[in-house]
């Protein structure tokens, strides 16, 4: 699915990590090992779409794609270490630290973050969008977005999670639950789940659309429309990794399942039961291709790719 795109995305995956000739062979090896291992590559195809669908040429996107699929790779490793989720099994490889040793991992995340900011500071033209770019991801990436989400998601695994107010607050899109009163216990913990959610899945993907959309000189009506598809898809697709981990198939998505439970991770369908997160989630994409709709027929990408993310059994 998307093969065109993703094939504009593997051939700059593979190109924009040849230029660090100084890097130590290893610590290339180690990237390239958990970047090559593919992966559906859906955050720089929508980097790619949203630039199209606002009328841009995708090539001109191709720096930001490239620079999200590093930054999201760099999540997995860190992710997958012994003082993470523990997991052996990623993109149907060993996981980095597995293969190499976790200083190596350690390292070759920090190398793949590193270099995504780079590449969008000398590549992607003019200045001005270039800097707007850094901005979206680094504040996706960060502590406010993935990392804060990754902090918020090991304290609710280890119960540490008691005001939800803590994770609103720190969620700036404006769409967090705000306060707590009146909640009954299940709903607070909903809320916190979904602040999670929003952080450490969504505000990646929404980036993913503001950069493309930021690329093709889109007005801010038109960001801010992509950016809300990309907040109800993200919040979708975490939801949609959460059924994964207990239905899905390990040969199949290439990592570890029924991992979350034994984690003790806060999930969805652990809160909510497996009917439940897939209503609510289906509810989410539909929200999502409703608000593309004033782009007509040059969404109907982005509404495919909405699509697939329920869709999908990897
Ligand atoms: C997995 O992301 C981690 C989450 C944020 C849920 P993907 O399911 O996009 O992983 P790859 O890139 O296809 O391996
Ligand atoms: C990871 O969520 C989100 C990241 C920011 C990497 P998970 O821990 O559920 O992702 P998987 O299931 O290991 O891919
Ligand atoms: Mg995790
Ligand atoms: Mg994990
Ligand atoms: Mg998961």
């Amino acid at each position: 699915m998307f093969s065109e795109f993703r094939n504009i995305v593997e051939d700059g995956l593979g190109r924009f990590l040849e230029r660090s000739d100084a890097c130590p062979a290893r610590l290339e090896e180690s990237m390239r090992y958990s970047v090559e291992a593919g992966g559906k590559r859906l955050r720089p195809v929508m980097v790619l779409m949203a630039c199209e669908a606002c009328g841009g040429d995708p090539q001109n996107a191709l720096p930001a794609a490239v620079a999200i699929e590093y930054v999201h790779t760099y999540s997995l490793i860190h992710d997958d270490l012994p003082a993470m989720d523990n997991d052996d099994l990623r993109r149907g490889r060993p996981t980095n630290h597995k293969q190499f040793d976790e200083a190596t991992a350690i390292l070759a995340g920090d190398g793949l973050l590193t270099l995504a900011f780079e590449i969008i500071a000398r590549e992607i033209a003019p200045a001005d969008v270039a800097l707007a770019c850094v901005i979206d991801l680094a504040s996706a990436a960060g502590i406010e977005g993935m990392v804060g989400g990754q902090m918020a998601d090991l304290q609710g695994e280890r119960a540490e999670l008691v005001d939800s107010q803590e994770t609103a607050a720190s969620d700036k899109s404006g769409c967090a639950p705000v306060g707590t009163a009146g909640r009954t216990e299940q709903e607070r913990k909903v809320a916190q789940l979904e602040a999670i959610h929003l952080r450490k899945t969504g505000r990646l993907l929404r980036s993913a659309l503001t950069m493309g959309a930021r690329i093709a000189r889109a007005d801010k009506k038109a960001i801010e429309m992509l950016d809300h598809y990309g907040r109800c898809v993200g919040l979708a697709f975490q939801i949609a990794d959460d059924l994964l981990d207990i239905t899905g198939d390990a040969a199949k998505m290439g990592k570890g399942v029924r991992k979350d439970a034994e984690l003790g991770k806060l999930t969805y369908p652990g809160l909510l039961g497996l009917e439940e997160s897939r209503r609510r989630a289906q509810s989410l994409i539909d929200e999502a291709c409703r608000s593309i709709e004033p782009l007509g027929d040059r969404g109907l990408r982005l509404e495919a790719l909405a699509r697939f993310v329920l869709e999908r059994d990897h």
